[in-house]
């Protein structure tokens, strides 16, 4: 991996910026070690919880040709598991690896936090913002800032010295304060964003939606421009590092991320579209990028989209 990509995160040393995002290959080491060796920085699990959760029915993912709609229901085998594959992979692997996690309760959220933190990851990162399951788990918490408040405190005291991220979306219009909020409250990095919406798709010839749940939360290029939006807000707001997420699929998107102030640059929904070979791709079209126009690293990019 070239240097001009290396980058510093919470503490962590990633050979590149780019992150696999969470939920897109499960929790399995044996899967998230095949996404290192394709050339991730970092991988994220899937999010987990304190018990094992089935999820919803199928189908659970759709795609509409800029993007997809999945409503999986935050299925996992629950923490055990899950921070056993986590070892299994740390031992196989030195790319840092992030948990993420999430809870129905304050309390739950810092159990599962205080599980994950044992086996050291890079970082745990707080699934506050799933927009699938609101029938189960009522509005996310990440529209009550005393809930995200609360939370982030909570689960960065349980985590210890693993630092922590809050992962939102702009679901609620309040991006900003969100982000401060976390801030305030001891966060160390912010990831954006989670999937957009709900939204959904219906099939036009059985004239039902296609998800069982019927909605979903939209991820993949359609999202772009709302997470490069949502990472210059946040960047402007608390210059908390950020693993920005939402519709990556070329190095141009990524320096995007990179240009509104991202540290990190998640890859998700493109990973299904493109195959793992999108890390190499993007990775190359950085080293590309840098090279022409004469810039030693990344990070001299990061929120270069602010001056003027
Ligand atoms: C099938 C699927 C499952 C997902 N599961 C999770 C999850 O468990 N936890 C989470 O924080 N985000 C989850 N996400 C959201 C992604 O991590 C990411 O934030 C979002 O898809 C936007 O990035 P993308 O456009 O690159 O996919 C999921 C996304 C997809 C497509």
């Amino acid at each position: 991996m070239s240097e001009v990509l290396a980058t510093r995160l919470c503490g962590s040393e990633l050979c590149s910026p780019l992150v696999l995002a969470s939920g897109i290959l499960g929790v399995t080491a044996s899967s998230l070690y095949n996404v290192a060796r394709h050339g991730a920085g970092a991988v994220t699990t899937k999010s987990f919880s304190l018990e094992e959760r089935l999820g919803h029915k199928s189908p659970t993912i759709v795609s509409f040709g800029v993007g997809l709609v999945n409503a999986v229901g935050l299925s996992n085998p629950g923490w055990s598991a899950a921070v056993a594959e986590i070892q299994a992979y740390q031992q196989r692997c030195t790319t840092p690896i992030i948990a993420s996690v999430f809870g129905r309760t304050v309390a739950e959220f810092a159990a599962v936090a205080e599980h994950a933190a044992c086996v050291k990851p890079a970082l745990i990162e707080v699934n506050v913002s799933c927009p699938n399951v609101a029938s189960e788990f009522g509005t996310p918490f990440e529209a009550d800032m005393n809930a995200l408040g609360t939370i982030t405190r909570a689960v960065k005291q349980a985590a210890q010295d693993v630092p922590v991220a809050i992962k939102l979306s702009p679901n609620y219009g309040f991006l900003e304060r969100a982000a401060k909020t976390v801030a305030d409250a001891g966060a160390d990095a912010i990831t954006a964003i989670n999937t957009v919406g709900p939204g959904m798709v219906i099939d036009v010839n059985v004239r039902q939606p296609v998800l069982s749940n019927r909605a979903g939360g939209v991820s993949g290029p359609a999202i772009l421009p709302i997470a490069v939006r949502a990472v210059f807000e946040i960047f402007r707001a608390t210059r908390l590092p950020i693993i920005g997420t939402g519709g990556v699929s070329t190095a141009d998107d990524a320096l995007q991320m990179v240009l509104a102030g991202a540290t990190a640059v998640a890859i998700g929904s493109a990973v299904y579209h493109r195959g793992l070979g999108v890390f190499a791709e993007v990775n190359a079209g950085l080293v590309t990028y840098l090279a022409q126009h004469g810039i030693a690293s990344l990070a001299e990019l990061r929120g270069a989209a602010h001056d003027a």
